[in-house]
């Protein structure tokens, strides 16, 4: 390493390489180095972008401070169904924060360019496509959708509105995202054959059991509007209202919540369109508090051989009652290495193992039940076939990436949602790369609940 280097490294005061190959981990580090530089840059009084959140939850008030990370970008409104999370806003962000309990008083507002969007899931498309026809650009929670059958409808929309549209799975906006990309395409692990993917919990809030205020009733909550968009409508119930992810009325399941964070970054690390055939498993094994969603769920997912990759297998997996603990993998396998994709998306290692030339033999082999004459035979032959090195494998040294200490892919996915709506340059997540990981995540939940495997067209997006 040269001396400007170590001193480049001293200066950040973080540690990206935890081993010897340390160039490329150290460009992953450049690389974050340059991208804050130039936010930096570009903050200036008249660049300056406004924006609201509407659904001011958990991720409402993490959306809101990631975006507010990015410079120039200022909070103007908020938009909530539970009075005393408006209040929390004000406390937060000031009391002349302008905010409502209908989202139609952001869309027309003329003083914001964007909207943060991150209520429960069944309400994303609907205020997505409103946004963008009042001329907003739209950061969308994931899952982009609630039904499949909203999917195009909503392309169609960012299409024609042209508006900057950005899902929000932000881990594909990682620099161990963009590294891990990097190596893959590099053959860092040969020709890729399967993936295994899960998210394990093993607690309340993991499993969704958030924790419900002393008023939120139905005078401080507006539950007709909560639930305006769905078949059935039920009677005030905090449960449905403050854990709506437990009820497929307003959630997606563990398959539309999670597994859409894993085929996400699936699809942007082998740069596929999705897979074509779906099937999943599900029990209610441990959380049965009046949710209609299963709390373990596994799913086999079938990528056929397309120009950007070999065909391949992926099986996703949630357990909310996990022995194993809190525990998040991606594990992509091809024929000569893995790469382990761990929790948020901060880091990835690889570990490479390539068969030796020669095929083996001996051992746990048919050899030892010939006779003594024919073993001699045998090996004679092999020996004089192959030579010493030919007959081992060979070598290497496990690599892992850090990002650096501090670093938060919401504020890149950020970081380039405002770019984007600054200098026109392209969204990482848009809405078909959205639409095309959200779907056969939702389709796992369709495969469940009709037990039935599920033809999907990646390409056009349709169920076969
Ligand atoms: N990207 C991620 O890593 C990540 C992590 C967690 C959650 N999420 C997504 O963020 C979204 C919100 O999740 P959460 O955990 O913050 O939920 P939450 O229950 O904490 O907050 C959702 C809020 O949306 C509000 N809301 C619902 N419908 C509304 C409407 N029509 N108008 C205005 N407000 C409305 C509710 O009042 C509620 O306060 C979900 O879609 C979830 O999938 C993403």
């Amino acid at each position: 390493m040269s001396t400007d280097r170590r001193k480049f490294l001293k200066h950040l005061g973080t540690s990206v390489l935890l081993t010897s190959a340390s160039l490329t981990s150290l460009a992953a580090q450049e690389e974050h180095e340059i991208r804050t530089l130039r936010a930096e840059k570009r903050a200036g009084p008249n660049d300056k972008i406004r924006i609201a959140t509407i659904g001011m939850g958990i991720m409402g008030f993490n959306d809101t401070r990631a975006a507010l990370s990015v410079p120039g970008v200022e909070l103007v409104a908020v938009c909530d169904l539970y009075k005393g999370r408006l209040a929390r806003a004000k406390e937060v962000y000031g009391a002349n924060l302008f905010t409502t309990m209908d989202y139609r008083d952001i869309l027309d507002r003329k003083d914001v360019d964007a909207v943060i969007i991150a209520t429960s899931d069944n309400w994303h498309s609907q205020i997505s496509i409103d946004a963008m026809r009042k001329g907003k650009a739209v950061y969308s929670e994931k899952p982009m959708v609630h039904q499949i059958s909203q999917g195009l409808a909503e392309i169609q929309v960012q299409k024609d509105t042209k508006m900057v549209f950005q899902v929000g799975s932000q881990r594909i906006s990682s620099i161990a995202y963009k590294k891990a990309k990097e190596m893959y395409d590099a053959g860092a692990i040969g020709k890729i054959n399967s993936i295994e993917a899960s998210f394990n919990r093993q607690d309340a809030l993991g499993a969704w059991q958030y924790t419900i205020p002393t008023d939120g009733n139905i005078q401080n909550v507006d539950w007709s509007r909560f639930q305006a968009n769905a078949k059935v409508r039920y009677d005030y119930d905090q449960n449905r209202f403050f854990r709506w992810r437990n009820y497929r009325e307003y959630g997606t399941g563990v398959a539309g919540d999670l597994f859409v964070h894993l085929l996400t970054g699936i699809h942007y690390i082998t740069g596929s369109k999705g897979p074509e055939r779906i099937y999943a498993i599900g029990d209610l094994a441990y959380w049965k508090d009046g949710r209609n969603v299963p709390d373990v769920m596994s799913a086999v997912v079938h990528y056929g051989e397309t120009k950007e990759h070999p065909a391949f297998q992926v099986t996703l997996r949630v357990n909310f009652i996990s022995g194993e603990g809190d525990k998040t993998v991606t594990k992509i396998v091809g024929s000569e290495g893995v790469m382990d994709l761990g929790g948020e998306g901060d880091s990835f290692s690889i570990r490479n193992s390539k068969m030796a030339e020669a095929p083996g033999i001996g051992g746990w082999d048919s050899l030892f039940t010939y006779t003594e004459a024919e073993q001699k035979k045998l090996m004679d032959d092999y020996n004089k076939r192959y030579n010493e090195s030919q007959r081992m494998r060979p070598k290497f040294e496990p690599i892992t990436y850090r990002a650096p200490q501090g670093y938060n892919a919401s504020n890149e996915h950020f970081a380039n949602f405002m770019d984007a709506i600054r200098n026109g340059t392209p969204v990482v997540e848009d809405a078909v790369f959205g639409f095309r990981a959200a779907a056969p995540a939702l389709l796992c939940n369709d495969s469940y609940f009709s037990n039935k495997v599920i033809n999907w067209d990646p390409v056009n997006m349709k169920i076969i």
